[in-house]
């Protein structure tokens, strides 16, 4: 079983092209290990404690829950439009989870892993955490990084970190995949160098914040927001559930095979806390999860954030708006298209349709649409067998093989790009395989007969492979594809049983109609 999560969203704004890019690149993943053949389990969700929450809601005046729940909703809403196929929805106000946060708690503090202190010092409200001096600049200042920083001085309960963080090194040094791409492992190890000593605040008194979930054995205190929110990754698959509720079984998920998350989050939320407290609970080395650590979607060298823009900028920030006016195709494909995963890239609306417009318009899109037109034309709608073949069919054929191995190695790699620069450079060859035979002028020519059904049985094959590579990521145009080629049963095919002649001689095929009509910026 492959099980695949995402970082859990916050409820404190609505959802922006950053969060849908994270959760669509979960997404493919999740079906493309399903057109391999396998189980896949996806869970995404929302992370709605937190003082952030709390001080939003305040701000509109409603209650954290009330609040919440619309957010939440606004967040499910989008995900629904893009198409998402998630097996389990986390919300971490739902009982289920915080009951198996409390139990947690709970055993770490009977074990002593938890305990109290009196502690005075610096807390940064943005980042919800305790400075240290390792966190000061050159000048011995907290940097604007930290947003408004509070001396504070109170009582709070402690998870022993620093107990195990000569365990946490040996474990990143000896577990190469523990984070992806490899080149952030650096940054890793860099943290846990500071870290040394330190152990985590995982509590805040009730008078300070009451949105939370709150301590099982002392009453004055809510769980600090990320020892929270990390749990979502076992608690949504079953662990210690009640036999009688209907998570799934914790030990066919268990370890996740990946959770795939922003760069912002990898230290020190899931590179430090989360594989300690997963060590501090028992479970063992084999049991920890590897990182899929992506970049950030920019705008104007900035992270988008809808703060400085104008309405209708922020308008094209918007999963909901963004879907609506281009498509859920045009969406999804762009946010896995133009970035490689790891990387930033800069977000622009005019390449979203540019890519869109080139890519599946007019290379994809006027492949099935000559192909599908010619058949109908030229030969009642199906797929004649021929004893023509010459070396442009052959390499055309030859190329697949090629294809679906880039394809295949840059998937297994989540190189989501690469995986489709392979998918497009062979509906391009198909597109220039045409031009060369010209159906369309030797359909008038009797003794061409023979080349005419090849070259359309050869174009409609390229149309019927594509669609199947190609739907992790376009699942919707392609189940529209696979109806006009009258062939639904290229959605069950599985990526082992690809090869070229998916699609019988003799098949026939629908009329077509445009899959990707050209989409243009609203002006
Ligand atoms: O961090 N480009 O929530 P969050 C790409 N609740 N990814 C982006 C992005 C951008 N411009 N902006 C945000 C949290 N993200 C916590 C997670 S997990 C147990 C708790 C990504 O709403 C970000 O990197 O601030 C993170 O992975 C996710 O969106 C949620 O960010
Ligand atoms: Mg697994």
């Amino acid at each position: 079983m492959f099980y695949i999560t995402t970082a859990i969203d916050y409820t404190n704004g609505t959802p922006h092209i950053g969060h849908a890019y994270e959760k669509v690149l979960a997404d493919v993943i999740h079906r493309y290990q399903k057109l391999k053949g396998n189980d896949s389990h996806f869970l995404t969700g929302v992370d709605q404690h937190g003082q952030k929450v709390q001080q939003t809601a305040e701000a509109e005046g409603v209650n954290p829950n009330t609040y919440v729940r619309r957010v939440t909703k606004g967040f499910s809403q989008a995900w629904e439009k893009l198409g998402l196929s998630y097996d389990s929805w986390a919300e971490t106000t739902n009982p289920l989870h915080k009951s198996c946060v409390q139990q947690i708690l709970n055993t770490l503090f009977e074990q002593g892993q938890i305990y109290k202190k009196q502690y005075k010092g610096f807390y940064s409200i943005r980042q919800e955490q305790f400075l240290t001096d390792k966190e000061r600049n050159e000048d011995g200042e907290f940097g604007p990084e930290w947003g408004v920083v509070e001396e504070r001085d109170e009582e709070n309960y402690y998870f022993r970190l620093s107990e195990h963080v000569s365990w946490l090194r040996e474990f990143v040094e000896s577990h190469k995949d523990f984070v992806l791409p490899h080149f952030r492992r650096a940054d890793v190890l860099n943290a846990i160098e500071r870290s040394e000593g330190n152990d985590l605040c995982i509590s805040r008194p009730k008078e300070r914040l009451r949105w939370g979930i709150e301590l099982p054995f002392d009453t004055d205190f809510v769980t600090f927001v990320w020892f929270d929110a990390l749990i979502n990754y076992i608690s949504f698959a079953g662990y210690q559930k009640d036999p009688s509720s209907e998570l799934p079984d914790f030990d066919s998920l268990w370890p996740a095979n990946l959770h795939v998350i922003g760069k912002d989050i990898l230290v020190p939320s899931h590179s430090i806390y989360w594989p300690i407290m997963l060590h501090a609970m028992g479970f063992d080395d084999a049991q920890i999860p590897s990182l899929l650590v992506h970049g950030w979607w920019n705008k104007k060298g900035g992270k988008v954030s809808k703060s400085e823009m104008t309405k209708e900028e922020a308008a094209l920030m918007d999963p909901i708006h963004l879907v609506e006016i281009f498509g859920q195709d045009a969406v999804r494909y762009y946010l896995v298209r133009d970035i490689h995963t790891g990387k930033d890239s800069n977000y622009e609306p005019e390449r979203l349709v540019m890519l869109f417009n080139t890519e599946l318009a007019n290379n994809l899109g006027n492949l099935c649409n000559r192909a599908l037109n010619m058949t109908k034309r030229y030969s009642a709608g199906v797929t004649v067998s021929s004893s023509y073949d010459d070396a442009s069919c052959q390499t055309l054929r030859e190329s697949f093989a090629k294809t679906l191995e880039q394809y295949q190695t840059a998937m297994d790699q989540y190189e989501i790009s690469q995986a489709l620069t392979a998918v497009i450079e062979f509906i391009t060859r198909a597109n220039i395989f045409a031009e060369e035979h010209k159906p369309w002028e030797i359909a008038k020519d009797e003794t061409k007969t023979e080349e005419l059904n090849a070259v359309l049985a050869h174009m409609v094959e390229v149309v019927a492979l594509a669609s199947v590579l190609l739907r992790p990521v376009i699942p919707h145009a392609c189940e529209r594809i696979q109806a006009q080629l009258k062939a639904p049963e290229l959605s069950e095919l599985k990526l082992s049983e690809l090869k070229w002649g998916v699609l019988p001689i003799g098949h026939e095929v629908a009329k077509p109609k445009p899959i990707f009509p050209r989409i243009e910026l609203p002006s």
